[in-house]
């Protein structure tokens, strides 16, 4: 099936309430369980960068299982951040270690060198994956971990419905539209092999790791 692209930024006021305040408990639990698992080093990181943090689950359960690190995240829409910083405000213990930044990623530009790079669910957001994949070759050094997640690409529309009448369908009507229209304009793990050969990161690995998920690391 061929790729259809969605739109980059989530802005939409009804769609990032939705996103916001959605259950995610158990992919985003998953999420840090894997990054523990195929970034053995990930609980020596003290410098950390999030591409696309969204309104913040993942960058606050990673602050809260890898407690020495410091963390910037960075995301292209202010409605998704402002969702971030309010939760931020009321978990104190957190504050001083997530560090918000409002940039699109090709224009993210930084002078630290990350111990860590991680992002999740972006990639399929973008209209040039290449974006990503630049990033993170232009920002980290031999010794940066990268670890990416995100959704796959179903071979069949008939696939994608399935897959939707599965995870989401007692999701509110929104939700259950994104995740569509995201396993669509998801990428398969050949195309991701080929733009990390492109950005010069072969040394990544691409592995499948469910029905609807692949994850990028090393
Ligand atoms: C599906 S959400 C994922 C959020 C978060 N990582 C999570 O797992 O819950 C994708 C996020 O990427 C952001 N995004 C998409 N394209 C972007 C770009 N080119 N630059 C910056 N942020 C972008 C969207 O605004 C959205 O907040």
């Amino acid at each position: 099936m061929k790729r259809l692209p969605e739109p980059e930024l989530m802005v939409e006021p009804e769609q990032v309430s939705a996103y916001a305040e959605a259950d995610f408990e158990e992919p985003h639990s998953n999420f840090i369980n894997l990054l523990k698992k195929y970034c053995s080093k990930a609980s020596e990181a003290r410098s950390v960068l999030d591409l696309g943090c969204g309104p913040g689950d993942v960058t606050f359960k990673f602050a809260d299982a890898f407690p020495k690190a410091t963390i910037d995240a960075v995301d292209g829409s202010k409605e998704m951040l402002e969702f971030a910083k309010n939760i931020l405000g009321d978990i104190p213990e957190l504050r001083g270690r997530i560090n918000y930044t409002h940039s699109m990623i090709h224009d993210y530009k930084s002078t630290k060198e990350y111990d860590l790079i991680y992002s999740n669910s972006l990639l399929h957001h973008l209209m040039d994956p290449m974006v990503l994949w630049n990033k993170i070759y232009e920002i980290s050094s031999e010794e940066t971990k990268i670890f990416v997640m995100d959704l796959l690409r179903p071979e069949t529309i008939g696939e994608a419905k399935k897959l939707k009448e599965l995870y989401v369908s007692n999701e509110p009507e929104i939700l259950q539209r994104d995740f569509y229209n995201s396993l669509l304009a998801a990428f398969e793990v050949d195309e991701v092999r080929e733009q990390l050969s492109q950005a010069g990161l072969s040394k990544l690995e691409v592995k499948q790791i469910s029905d609807r998920h692949l994850i990028v690391f090393g």
